[in-house]
């Protein structure tokens, strides 16, 4: 299977387009300069997911006039979904930053929050770093099968309860590269056991 054929007749819909997910992320972007206002910021997000969406809001908060005072970007990498659509419920770090947290205004910037647990790892690893502070940017919020209550300061958009990818999130590592999220059609997981 080339690349091609692979994207071919598997999108069911598109559920947001780059243009209405680029609007979000600047709508993010101006609340995160405002509570940052004057303040350094490191950026962490959570690969692979977030890789599209950091860079973004990295972009759109260079561009806000009052915001930080300088923004750092770095990543961490974990997973919990490996190659399936459910989630394992363990999450594994696979590479973990590489700036140090201690003492800094640090915002955790992941792609889509569904049952919760990255989040809540995540969250419950970093305040154990001491950061001056720690709060969490979400693009999708896909809020029907939380397992844990945990806290997002800043959510970009709503996802429906459907497996979603493009903007970021994979089905079995495709898929990521869409400059939109879209459900993609049942008979694509009619493979999984
Ligand atoms: C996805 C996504 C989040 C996490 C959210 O990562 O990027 O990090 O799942 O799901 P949860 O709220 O149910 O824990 P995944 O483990 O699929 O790894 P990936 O980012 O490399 O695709």
């Amino acid at each position: 299977m080339n690349a091609r054929e692979s994207y071919d007749g598997t999108v069911q819909r598109t559920l947001f387009t780059a243009e209405e997910i680029g609007t979000a992320i600047e709508r993010m972007a101006r609340l995160i300069a405002a509570d940052y206002a004057g303040q350094p910021l490191l950026l962490l997000g959570v690969l692979k997911g977030a890789l599209y969406v950091t860079v973004d809001l990295a972009r759109a908060l260079a561009a806000i006039p009052d915001g930080p005072s300088e923004i750092l970007v770095d990543y961490l990498c974990v997973s919990s979904y490996g190659n399936a659509s459910r989630s394992s419920g363990e999450v594994r770090m696979l590479k973990d930053a590489s700036e140090p947290v201690a003492g800094r205004h640090v915002l955790v910037v992941e792609d889509i929050i569904d049952n919760g647990l990255t989040l809540a790892y995540l969250r419950g690893l970093l305040e154990g770093r001491a950061p001056a502070s720690l709060r969490a940017c979400v693009l999708f919020d896909k809020p029907f099968h939380r397992l844990v209550d945990v806290k997002v300061d800043y959510v970009g958009l709503s996802s429906p309860d459907a497996f979603v990818v493009g903007y970021g999130l994979d089905y079995q590592e495709i898929f990521r590269n869409l400059p939109y999220l879209a459900q993609l059609q049942p008979w694509v997981f009619s493979k999984e056991s």
